[in-house]
């Protein structure tokens, strides 16, 4: 009975707490009026989270007075860490670190009274709490989401200084938890903006095409600040749309505008300017408008059967081997992409920055979007659906109007069980009402293996639009049969991503091509040559991701000659040079655009 109690008690606090931290977003910041706070934060690296007692304080930032008075630790202008950017890769001795590193920004602030202010974070990784002029002003949990704070009672005339402590350490009741294949880069890794707006302000906006019905313009706009009626306007001035509403008592006005836009899609990526507008606030967007859906074992984009020719990428620049931020790396990285000849792109193993999904709505890149819910998971503790439907509220709040993104994914390699099982389905309805327009996806690996036969009957695809298979055939996995011998089953009428395949090979080492420990990049050519075979056979595959566009690291990849700390399945080497299976990959594409 008391640990009943107990468990009660736990769960109300952690409500408590999620309610009181947690922050709706204000979307498209960058619409905004806004103030970027990039650039050199002074820093105090804390390993043992000292200063976040009442020992030290960092956070009140104390500064000696009295003659007895000493404090040991001071933020210095010589001790700083570039925002955004993870901190593993800014100094060497960071490398590895996991643990508390304290933040610290001052700006110049000239108030308005009539405005509000908000402090807004494009991610920070992992656990996260936030002080304006000393005073906290709230935590956000997750190291891949956006998160931000009304600051509008705090802000000061004159300087103002903000105080973050951010924490990376891995936890079981975490997500992702304690072991994951990606480098655990800490640190405020996006973007920071101040963002001004009027008292009464456009907080959030749905706006795409009805589903399965390409000239009907749905969504919704949300007001904050106001209980009264206002009156919003969508103008879209190409499509002479001109469309005015009022909103409820509750700030919300449901829009439904017919118009017949030309549909976005790979080879015609066309984006709309959209201007939303109120009495006092205006925001401008570029919005793409698209159908997809599902039908059997196609899938359709704008109604036609689509193939998605697909590549894994990890928000990383391995050049640098730290996170990517900014439009410069996302540049780079959706560029390698369409070089390879994709039309997809499945961003692994989280959300990634803003940049990343704007620039493949420009592009005209498909994407494929999911929180780190990887292997491991603590599927019985209460807590993590909480937190998973926290962090799919947060990836689907900021990018639910880019038309890119058509898969939702729910968790990566999990095992089933009836916790997962029961978790993942109530995430599934969750990411249903929060966008009926989008297609739900998860990444399983547990696929029954007899002999020449692979036969697909994980429960979990009962509550998927689409299934996606991580299979290392030719890799973990001796091949049972020849390739072009295998044969895929399922007991599900639904489409197949296989969603990630490959095998690892460090550049410009050569040599056997049936041998593994070769780490050669003539073997790793043989998996995709094998693979390809298999694959081409599937009667219901509808796309494929291989595993992974560029060599990332991981701290699990040991082997002193070979890996060093790199994980070396990419289709391209730590340096972006083209291993021989990129070209494999490549030409595979090409064959399939010709047809
Ligand atoms: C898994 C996992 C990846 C990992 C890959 C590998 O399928 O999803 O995150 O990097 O295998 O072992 O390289």
């Amino acid at each position: 009975m008391i640990r009943k109690i107990l468990f009660l008690v736990l769960l109300a606090v952690f409500f408590i707490r999620i309610q009181i931290f947690s922050q709706q977003l204000l979307s498209n910041i960058e619409g905004r009026n806004i103030t970027s706070l990039n650039g050199k934060w002074e820093i105090i690296i804390d390993p043992f989270n000292a200063g976040a007692g009442n020992w030290k304080s960092i956070w009140k930032d104390q500064q000696p007075t009295g003659k007895n008075d000493f404090y040991e630790y001071k933020f210095d202008k010589t001790i700083t860490l570039n925002v955004p950017g993870d901190w593993n890769s800014q100094k060497p001795e960071l490398l590895y670190y996991e643990g508390t590193i304290w933040y610290k920004k001052t700006f110049e602030h000239k108030k308005n009274g009539t405005k509000k202010y908000f402090l807004c974070f494009g991610g920070a990784n992992y656990n996260v709490d936030v002080y304006l002029n000393n005073e906290k002003i709230g935590s956000h949990e997750g190291g891949f989401t956006a998160f931000q704070f009304e600051v509008t009672e705090k802000i000061k005339e004159g300087e103002n200084s903000i105080i973050v402590r951010v924490n990376n350490q891995r936890r079981e009741d975490q997500i992702p938890a304690l072991n994951f294949d990606w480098w655990n880069y800490g640190g405020i890794t996006r973007d920071v903006y101040l963002a001004e707006t009027s008292s009464y302000y456009i907080k959030d906006y749905f706006i795409q095409l009805k589903k399965d019905n390409t000239s009907q313009i749905e969504g919704w706009i949300q007001l904050a600040g106001t209980s009264s009626p206002k009156k919003i306007s969508i103008k879209i001035p190409e499509l002479k749309t001109n469309y005015d509403a009022e909103t409820d008592a509750d700030g919300k006005a449901i829009i439904s505008i017919h118009a017949k836009p030309i549909l976005w899609s790979p080879e015609n990526p066309k984006l709309y300017d959209v201007i939303i507008n109120t009495e006092t606030d205006s925001i401008h967007e570029q919005i793409g408008f698209r159908t997809i859906a599902v039908n059997g074992a196609d899938i359709l984009l704008n109604g036609k059967p689509i193939f998605l020719r697909g590549i894994n990428i990890h928000e990383e620049i391995p050049q640098r081997a730290g996170r990517s931020y900014s439009e410069a790396d996302v540049q780079m990285l959706l560029g390698w992409a369409k070089e390879l000849g994709c039309n997809f792109v499945r961003l692994t193993h989280y959300p990634h920055n803003e940049h990343m999904i704007r620039l493949a709505d420009k592009m005209g890149i498909l994407l494929w979007e999911e929180i780190p819910l990887w292997q491991g998971i603590q599927f019985s503790n209460p807590i993590i659906l909480n937190k998973a439907n926290t962090l799919l509220d947060e990836m689907i709040e900021r990018d639910k109007n880019r038309c890119a993104i058509i898969l939702w994914s729910l968790s990566n390699e999990t095992s089933s069980s009836e916790s997962r099982n029961r978790v993942l389905s109530a995430m599934a309805a969750h990411v249903r009402a929060l966008d009926p327009t989008r297609l739900i996806t998860s990444a399983i690996n547990h696929v029954k293996y007899e002999k020449n036969q692979v036969t697909i009957d994980d429960s979990l695809c009962n509550v998927l639009d689409v299934m996606a298979v991580n299979q290392y055939l030719g890799w973990y996995i001796a091949w049972p049969a020849k390739p072009e011998n295998m044969e895929w089953k399922s007991l599900f009428n639904k489409p197949l991503i296989m969603s990630e395949f490959g095998g690892e090979a460090l550049y410009g080492n050569h040599g056997s091509s049936d041998t593994a420990s070769s780490w050669s990049e003539e073997f790793q050519e043989q998996v995709y040559k094998d693979q390809l075979a298999m694959l081409k056979k599937i009667s219901f595959l509808r796309g494929m991701t291989p595993w992974i566009l560029a060599d990332f690291r991981s701290p699990g990849r040991l082997h002193p000659i070979y890996q060093q700390g790199w994980n070396r399945k990419g289709l391209l080497s730590d340096k972006g040079l083209k291993k021989k299976a990129w070209f494999v990959v490549h030409d595979y594409y090409k064959e399939l655009q010709s047809k």
